[in-house]
Formats: structure tokens, sequence, C-alpha cells
């Protein structure tokens, strides 16, 4: 794992940065910034760049930028992601999302999460505590790729910490330390997998659970291999594959072997990267009184084209 540690003197660069977004574009709209953020992010410091190039070029897989700026009148936590939109909460962050965000690659959203939200906001919602989703809290959320279902996932899952007072770790198992078998590593490369949508993308707008890829878990660079795996999600394509079946169960038991947490602070944002990492969350005791974890989220992908040739759409919302 890489970290940057923001100086002062560039934390007030940032800040300066967001005073002239909101400046020029007024009324705060992710979606409508994303197509000028990179723009913009050409004057977030040089630092801050180079850390991402070079982290880039080198498949860094676990990126942390710490100490970047946090508003002193940042809201309470709001309960759940559609309260979080309805009062415009954590703004001035999701603008330093979008910006750093857009040093590393291009943000995009899914037309049926958050409302076809392109910032995300990560906080426990009452009633989905035990749901398979970023609301849950007392159930753990299961280690997996993010969007697994989809070609069109994201290169990295970003995450900003506004909150985390009982220090709730971020899950993450890196592929380079999951020591595999040569045989199960050679099962799992096999097409012989379903990666169905999670709950997160079900609902009266969400994809079709039918609509399911068959794939690989492993693929890639031998000697780095690419994931593709969510634990709750993923499947033998036939069902009568105990092979298949045998090797996702072996697999969950080398990741557990390999896991490690991350514990963010307020101010670090992580960028997780999806193809050599996967991801979960440990459980915790919502309280529901403005002081509970409260995350931002993006998906960045590396070179927005490939989503425009997959979707056939010039959009940065996969409908
Ligand atoms: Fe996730």
């Amino acid at each position: 794992m890489k970290r940057l540690v923001i100086e002062p003197n560039e934390r007030r660069q940032i800040e300066w940065l967001v005073d002239d977004v909101l400046d020029e574009y007024g009324q705060w709209d992710a979606v409508q910034f994303a197509s000028h953020a990179k723009a913009v992010a050409e004057s977030l410091p040089i630092r801050v760049r180079q850390f991402f190039r070079r982290s880039q070029t080198a498949e860094t897989d676990l990126m942390v930028l710490s100490g970047l700026p946090l508003s002193p009148e940042l809201e309470p936590t709001p309960t759940g992601w559609d309260m979080a939109e309805k009062i415009g909460a954590g703004t001035r962050e999701e603008i330093v999302l979008s910006l750093i965000a857009a040093g590393l690659g291009e943000p995009f959203a899914w037309g049926d999460q958050q409302n076809g939200r392109i910032v995300h906001d990560v906080c426990p919602a009452p009633g989905m505590e035990r749901s398979e989703t970023s609301q849950s809290s007392t159930a753990p959320l299961s280690l997996h790729t993010e969007d697994a279902f989809h070609p069109c996932r994201c290169d990295y899952v970003a995450l900003f910490c506004l909150r985390n007072p009982d220090k709730v770790g971020t899950t993450v198992v890196r592929a380079d330390n999951l020591n595999l078998p040569e045989k199960l590593a050679e099962i799992l490369s096999e097409k012989r997998f379903y990666h169905r949508p999670d709950q997160s993308h079900i609902g009266p707008h969400g994809h079709d659970t039918d609509a399911v890829d068959v794939d690989a878990i492993l693929f890639g660079p031998p000697e780095s291999r690419y994931l593709r795996i969510d634990f709750d999600d993923t499947t033998a394509a036939d069902e009568n594959d105990q092979e298949a079946l045998d090797a996702i169960a072996e697999l969950y038991k080398y990741s557990v072997a390999a896991l490690e947490r991350v514990v963010l602070e307020p101010g670090d944002a992580i960028f997780v990267d999806n193809y050599r990492v996967v991801h979960g969350r440990e459980p915790f005791e919502p309280r529901y009184d403005g002081n509970d974890r409260w995350l931002k989220r993006v998906n960045v992908l590396r070179d927005i084209r490939r989503m425009f040739m997959l979707t056939g759409e010039r959009s940065r919302i996969v409908a």
C-alpha cells in the first residue's frame, strides 16, 4: 500500500480549488461537473498528480491520500444515502473526491445505484443493517469486486472517509497475497462462473438478475493476477459443476487467510484497485446519532472510452 500525506500548503491549495469550483459551476452537481473535472484536476498539487501517475504505472494495488481537507461545518452523518442526497450533505467533500478521482482517472455512475449519482454516500441506514449493500452495519459486507457482474466495472473504487469514530475496518484481500495452489488457480481461470448483479443493483430500475455473465474468476498476467469475484453473488455457471463450486469455497479460505484491514481516518481517501484487490467491511453497531461512519465513494475508470464502447453510449452513467 502506498500512502501520500498531504502537507498543509497542499491542503490549502485543494481548498482553494473547491472554492473555485463552487464559484464557477454554481449549484453543485457531480454529474455535470464530471466532464470538467479532469481539466480542473490539473491544478491539484503536483505531488498528488505524480503519486497517481507513478502508482498507476506500477499497478499499485492500494493507494491512500491522507490529510485531505474536511469542512469544519461538516453535517451530522445522514441516515442513508437518500437522506444525504435530499439535504446535499458533504458537498465540499464531494468536490474534493471528484477532483482527486479525476486526477487518477474518469469517474462514472450506475443509473440504478443511488439514483444515478456519481458520488455515493456510504453510511448506515435504519432497516438496512443486515443487507448486502453499503448501507449495512451489523452484518459484515462480504468480500467482493465492486460490481463484479458487469464488464464496465471500475478500475478503482475510491472511498473518502469523513467520519469513522469506531475505527471500523475496511477489509481487503490483495491478489498478490493469495498464494493459490496451481490446480486451484487453473480452475478459477476457466470460464465456469456466473457473476450475478448484487443487491445494490436490484430494484424497479435495476439490472436483470437473469442477465448474468459467464466468465473466469482469475485472469490477467500470471505473475500479477486479476480477480473478479463477489462471494455473495458469484457461483458455478453449471449448478452441477461441483469442482467449480469447491474452487469458490477454497478461494474463500485462501482469501480469509490473506485478509488485511485498513482503518480509514477522517481525511483519508483510499483507491482500491478493483482488478487486484477485493474489499469488504467489518460489522459495526450503528448509532444513528449523527456520528456514524460516513464515506463518500466514487467509481473510477482508467479510460472512459472502454465504457462508451461497451454501452454504445457516450454517457458517464451506465443505464
Ligand atoms: Fe464495494
